[in-house]
């Protein structure tokens, strides 16, 4: 028995910002960020939250999948930019689409959150707790990207994308690969709130993202590709197995990067971060949507999800579509 997904959807904040008017905020330009990056544009909230994102993507992936939201039993929202410490984003998506059924809880494993909150479900789900599950990556980045950061403010967009699973005997998961390395913190970080306390004597904290590109940019190259041979190794597959390879949309340089190292054809990595920029835990997720809907995605193709990024965290999951 494993899990598989039934349905997908998402959403993006209805304003674009393209390359050329960051270009009048900081000193860049549309050359530099796309040879770069790849990124020509990114959706930016002008007031929507992580809960209501991800709220329209959950329930795009239950129409998708022929669901309701009372039938859903687990709903875990992958998050590292919620709004409010508490209520939870996901407590606040279940009271939006009315899924009042589920147990609700975030997971925060910044751009692996969806993947790791994927895993967490089909943990639940193989072992007999749950039946199914609403997952949702959902992020608004632009709250916490310093405007001012050159390095960092074209990277980043904002959305959400959710997947509906359930208990399958057939296709779905294969296997799953997660890491981390908290001794690498510092590569990329993002206070979450001043200490407000009385007794409290350390130093004031940066709100902001702060990244260390290069060294990000080598781990993601260097790691990926080796998370997604062990998955590969643990499913008996081989890389040219595999049809499609969903990786998180952080650059396209490191996506060529890592395909260069797999050996694997560059065409067999569907990318959309020109559109959307690096959305966190909501690239792989808004990525399987946008193939699920225009008809990329075949039952019984191998596909290889893989995400990346502060923690350190990486991951990989192979499944058949
Ligand atoms: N526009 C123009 N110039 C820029 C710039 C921008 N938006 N951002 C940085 N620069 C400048 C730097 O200031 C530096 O100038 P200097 O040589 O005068 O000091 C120069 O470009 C080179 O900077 P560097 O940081 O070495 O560039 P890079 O080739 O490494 O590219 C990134 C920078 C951020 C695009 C790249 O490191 C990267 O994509 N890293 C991965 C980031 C990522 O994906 N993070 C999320 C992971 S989940």
């Amino acid at each position: 028995m494993t899990v598989r997904i039934m349905g997908t959807g998402s959403a993006l904040p209805e304003r674009q910002v393209t390359n050329e008017e960051l270009a009048r905020m900081v000193d860049t330009s549309d050359e530099w960020i796309r040879e770069r990056t790849g990124i020509g544009g990114r959706h930016v909230s002008t007031g929507e939250t992580v809960a209501e994102l991800a709220a329209r993507a959950c329930m795009e992936a239950l129409t998708d999948a022929g669901k309701e939201a009372g039938q859903v039993e687990l709903l875990l929202v992958a998050t590292c930019s919620p709004e409010d410490a508490t209520p939870c984003a996901a407590c606040q998506v279940q009271d939006r689409i009315g899924a009042g059924n589920a147990l609700a809880f975030d997971l925060n494993a910044a751009c692996s959150g969806f993947l790791f909150a994927l895993h967490t479900a089909w943990a639940y789900i193989t072992a007999g707790i749950y039946n199914n599950a609403l997952i949702a990556g959902s992020e608004v980045l632009s709250k916490i990207v310093d405007w001012e950061d050159r390095s960092t403010c074209i990277l980043f967009g904002d959305g959400a994308g959710a997947v509906y699973v359930e208990k399958s005997e057939d296709g779905g998961i294969i296997s799953f690969v997660q890491h981390s390395d908290g001794s690498r913190g510092d590569v990329l970080s993002c206070g979450s709130r001043q200490i407000r306390s009385p007794y409290f004597s350390g130093d004031s904290r940066k709100m902001e993202i702060r990244m260390d590109g290069r060294e990000i940019f080598s781990f993601a190259v260097r790691q990926v590709p080796k998370a997604v041979e062990e998955g590969l190794e643990k499913a008996g597959l081989a890389v040219s197995d595999v049809e499609l390879f969903v990786l998180h949309q952080a650059n396209k340089r490191i996506i060529e990067g890592i395909a260069r190292r797999l050996s694997a054809d560059c065409e067999k990595f569907p990318m959309n971060l020109q559109k959307t920029g690096n959305t966190s835990s909501a690239s792989i997720p808004i990525l399987l949507d946008e193939l699920n809907r225009n008809g990329s995605l075949k039952r019984g193709m191998k596909i290889v999800l893989s995400g990346f990024g502060a923690g350190l965290t990486w991951g990989a999951c192979v499944l058949e579509w």
